[in-house]
């Protein structure tokens, strides 16, 4: 692989931001204000963008517990429109989720929302806004929540590292036209700039044989990054923040929007050397983590031991009810005749005017009645049918599931599912989590013109 360097990097030195410092920590009551502010994101020729963000930072402040430690967390809205923070991937009580109309009231520009919750599972998560959520995503509300295990796995550095995709104009300005009709009906808002926290690239130096702990965070909302490694092994660790039982050396890594994926990585390139993650992409492959190895070399280690799991549910499949959902709509085939959007049934025309591509069960947009009312302790399985000709990112908040793979066995945890054009694929979860649950495509584009149902669990 020929690894490229992005060509509008000529002359950026770009200067490396600790990810991996401790901001908030447990008994400190964070603040997170969501405001406007002007970050360097762009190189620094084009100067300073205008960006929504928590704290003035983007990537947000990043937050640190300990596995059982109370989240304690004051969203203060500086914008000029209403906001809320959802917690992803957490299993927390449903008042805490951010949901507005749904499980808290939206707060509105100036007021604020205090989201306190324990924090039952360890791993990498995300904070972001559950309110207009492609522009307020987009321009930048994001951040990472990652909560360490009591006893983590030896390494020589922890760093996290947020993947995200703006598109800019020329003058490096936030591109608006969040309502662009072409993203919803499509693969969403594609981006023309990509960050690794909030960077064009990301440059550190290592030891040869040093061992890392990679966090990889997709804030994007649309795009799914292929990563290959190069002058570094890699082993999965955690998929979406849950352990995964067996850990399997890697060659490359696929994270769609709103996933995590941790690895352990050995640093195999020699002093002298570079180590590189690299972006692999339509015209080539681009490097985003650039590693300059120097100095001595480590003693070789062992192959690394899994995480201690988190404390899930057990999914009994056996007799298990199962509620189907067929994924229709968008560009090249539509939706069904008698789609309906908020109760009423509509045509195609009718359904796009009102900015509406996508429908669950020939249902756009968010009904009254849950897609599914499931009894606490029950095991729902959920086969997905994606009649579109579009990728989605399939996203399940409260709970984590597991896919149940055509075999008979079982997937890994997680929260966030990508089920590519024309696949099948079903998961199964537990209802352990009361509440009302957002069920919903993680591309806000889809998002908000169809993608979006819930569950209920009583
Ligand atoms: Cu991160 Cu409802 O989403
Ligand atoms: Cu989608």
């Amino acid at each position: 692989m020929r690894i490229k360097r992005r060509e509008f990097l000529a002359g950026v030195a770009a200067a490396p931001v600790a990810m991996g410092g401790v901001s908030a920590r447990a008994g400190d009551a964070v603040t997170l204000e969501a405001a406007p502010a002007r970050v360097q994101i762009a190189p620094a020729e084009y100067g300073q963008t205008q960006v929504w963000a928590y704290n003035g930072r983007v990537p947000g402040t990043p937050l640190r517990y300990r596995q059982g430690d109370e989240l304690s967390a004051q969203l203060v809205n500086g914008l000029e429109q209403g906001t809320t923070v959802h917690w992803h991937g957490l299993r927390l009580p449903n008042a805490m989720d951010g949901v507005p109309g749904m499980t808290q009231p939206l707060v509105v520009p100036g007021d604020g929302f205090d989201y306190r919750f324990t924090l039952r599972d360890a791993g990498t998560y995300w904070y972001h806004p559950h309110a207009n959520s492609l522009e307020q995503i987009s321009r930048g509300l994001a951040g990472v929540l990652v909560v360490d295990e009591n006893t983590p796995p030896e390494v020589d550095d922890d760093q996290t590292l947020v993947l995200d995709d703006w598109r800019m104009t020329d003058a490096a300005a936030i591109h608006p036209g969040f309502d662009n009709r072409h993203d919803m009906s499509h693969a969403g808002r594609l981006g023309n700039y990509i960050t690794v926290n909030g960077l064009p690239e990301l440059t550190r130096e290592l030891h040869p044989g040093a061992r890392l702990r990679l966090r990889l965070v997709n804030t994007a909302t649309a795009r799914v990054f292929r990563l290959r490694f190069d002058g570094l092994k890699a082993w999965l660790l955690a998929l979406d923040g849950m352990p995964l039982e067996d850990v399997a050396e890697t060659p490359e890594v696929v994270i769609a929007p709103a996933q995590r994926v941790d690895l352990l990585v050995d640093v195999t390139a020699a002093t002298g050397e570079e180590a590189l993650i690299a972006s692999v992409e339509r015209d080539g492959a681009y490097a985003m983590a650039i590693y300059r190895v120097a100095g001595q070399g480590a003693v070789p280690r062992d192959v690394p031991a899994p995480l201690p799991p988190n404390d899930m549910p057990v999914l009994a499949l056996d007799g298990a009810r199962s509620v189907p959902v067929v994924i229709e709509g968008g560009a090249m085939r539509g939706l069904p005749e008698g789609a309906t959007w908020q109760g009423t049934k509509m045509d195609m025309r009718q359904l796009a005017e009102a900015g509406q591509f996508w429908a669950f069960n020939g249902i756009s947009g968010v009904p009254e009645a849950p897609l599914i009312e499931a009894a606490l302790g029950e095991t729902v399985r959920v086969p997905m049918a994606n009649r579109t000709a579009f990728a989605h990112a399939m996203h399940l908040h409260g709970t984590h599931f597991r896919e149940v793979l055509p075999g008979g066995g079982m997937g890994p945890w997680r929260d966030t599912l990508l089920v590519n054009l024309g696949e099948s694929r079903e998961i199964a979860f537990a209802a352990e989590n009361p509440g009302d649950w957002m069920f919903h495509c993680h591309m806000p584009a889809h998002q908000m013109s169809g993608m979006m149902n819930w569950i209920r669990v009583v």
